[in-house]
């Protein structure tokens, strides 16, 4: 199996490589924004809760996170493998993921980090934030406020996976065609 974590900060391009990466590889896409923006669409309950935090730009529980995550690993058995996109976002989240891929005798192939500066995330999350309806997009504020989350509780996670030579970073800047082909060069080695 190829199970591939793509990481990088708020809009540093991780859904969008993760986009060609499935058609380019054949595997399951799991993003965890994705799925709480679906079950905030739905009306659950679980949504309902997710919103309040997504919208100040904060993390929800680790806990309902990996819940997520166990069920699509649960429900898509027979998959060749999976890019996880924005999932683990903390140190509990990639301990967790490691303990649910060994009961399936499958383990992390490699983390692929994209690096982008502050200022282009910024630039790019507001452009996007006039059109894509995200709450968490259209306010400055709360795209700091994201970016500082995320090098408190996340960042730290590229060090989990240093630590287990698993980590390569890739430049996140520059054309979706230049870093797709970064990102494959990785991929293909693995
Ligand atoms: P999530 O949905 O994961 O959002 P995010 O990581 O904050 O960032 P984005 O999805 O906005 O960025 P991206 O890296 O996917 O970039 P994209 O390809 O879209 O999380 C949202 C919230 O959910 C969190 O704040 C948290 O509350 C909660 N959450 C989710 N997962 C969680 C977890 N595991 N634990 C706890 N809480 C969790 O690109 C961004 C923009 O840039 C697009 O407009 C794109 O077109 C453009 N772009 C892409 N590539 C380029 C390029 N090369 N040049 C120029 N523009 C580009
Ligand atoms: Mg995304």
């Amino acid at each position: 199996m190829l199970n591939l974590v793509l990481f990088g900060p708020p809009g540093a391009g991780k859904g969008t490589q993760s986009e060609k990466l499935i058609e380019k590889y054949q595997l399951i896409h799991l993003s965890t924004g994705d799925i709480l923006r679906s079950e905030i669409s739905n009306g659950t309950s679980l949504g309902l809760e997710a919103k309040k935090l997504m919208d100040q730009g904060v993390l929800v529980p680790d806990e309902v996170v990996i819940g997520m995550i166990s069920n699509q690993l649960d429900s898509n058995k027979n998959a060749r493998g999976f890019i996880f996109d924005g999932f683990p976002r903390t140190v509990a989240q990639a301990e967790a993921l490691d303990r649910l891929l060994n009961t399936k005798a499958s383990a992390i192939s490699g983390m692929v980090a994209l690096v982008v500066d502050s200022e282009e995330l910024e630039k790019r999350l507001l452009l996007r934030g006039k059109d894509s309806g995200r709450p968490d997009d259209a306010n400055p504020e709360i795209i700091k406020k994201r970016i500082v989350e995320y090098n408190s509780k996340t960042a730290p996670v590229a060090n989990y996976y240093r630590e287990q030579n698993k980590l390569t970073t890739i430049n996140g800047v520059g054309t979706i065609d230049q870093i797709f082909d970064s990102i494959c060069s990785v991929v293909d080695a693995y």
